[in-house]
């Protein structure tokens, strides 16, 4: 039986680290939601378009082509954008059209249909609450923003990209409030998914409990099958 597990939290919090890892372990698909917020906030970038131009951003998200690809590469009308997602700009850019209700509602259609049959760890901050509200199983990633600043830092640095951990730390601060501001869609925990603070935990460890987690509830569901 395979289940689909929901990962949420705040930006940075290892979420798509520890995706990876249970992937990996279980021979599951990743779904990283947020890369699909960076690849439309890249495009509009790129069309210099306004941010908050909701009418505009619509018309770019019906016209492009985006291939969530298996091996988490993003296609966007054929090219592979995947290294050009990460940077600050278009963090903060990714934030500010996630606000908008009918792109979220296009996106969130997309990502339930993909993971329809199972299989799945998606992460993002609607999953367990919107998109995904039947998983079988819901993790909220928590961390200190400093924590979380130093990780993106190392993580910089060790792909050989330039780094400032205080734009850093600022960043991951404003993004914390307007994710959890948003009238749509804002960032919650769900009712029924467990809390993991992550702030004095290696990523095997975290990957490690939910993995454990994950394996009970595949368990469970095969001695009700
Ligand atoms: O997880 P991330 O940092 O790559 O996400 C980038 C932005 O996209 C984040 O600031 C909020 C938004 N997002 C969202 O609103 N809903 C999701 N399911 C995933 C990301």
């Amino acid at each position: 039986m395979k289940i689909n597990i929901a990962i949420d939290g705040p930006s940075a919090a290892g979420k798509s680290t520890v995706a990876d890892y249970l992937a990996g372990k279980l021979g599951y698909i990743h779904l990283d939601t947020g890369a699909m917020y960076r690849a439309v906030a890249w495009a509009a970038l790129k069309k210099g378009l306004k941010l908050d131009d909701a009418e505009s951003l619509l018309k770019l998200v019906k016209r492009m082509r985006l291939d969530m690809m298996k091996d988490g590469r993003i296609l966007l009308d054929g090219h592979n954008i995947t290294p050009d997602l990460r940077n600050n700009e278009v963090s903060m850019a990714a934030s500010a059209v996630s606000k908008i209700a009918a792109l979220r509602s296009a996106m969130v259609e997309r990502q339930k249909e993909i993971a329809k049959d199972g299989g799945y760890i998606l992460d993002g901050r609607d999953i367990g609450t919107v998109v995904l509200p039947n998983a079988e199983l819901k993790i909220y990633l928590v961390a200190d923003s400093e924590k979380r600043a130093q990780r993106r830092y190392k993580q910089d640095l060790s792909s050989g990209l330039k780094s400032d951990y205080n734009l850093i730390l600022k960043d991951i601060i404003k993004r914390d409030y307007d994710d959890s501001h948003r009238a749509a869609s804002p960032l919650t925990k769900a009712d029924d998914a467990i809390e993991i603070d992550t702030t004095d935990m290696s990523f095997e460890e975290v990957g490690e409990k939910i993995l454990a987690l994950a394996l009970n509830k595949i368990a469970r569901g095969e001695e009700n099958d």
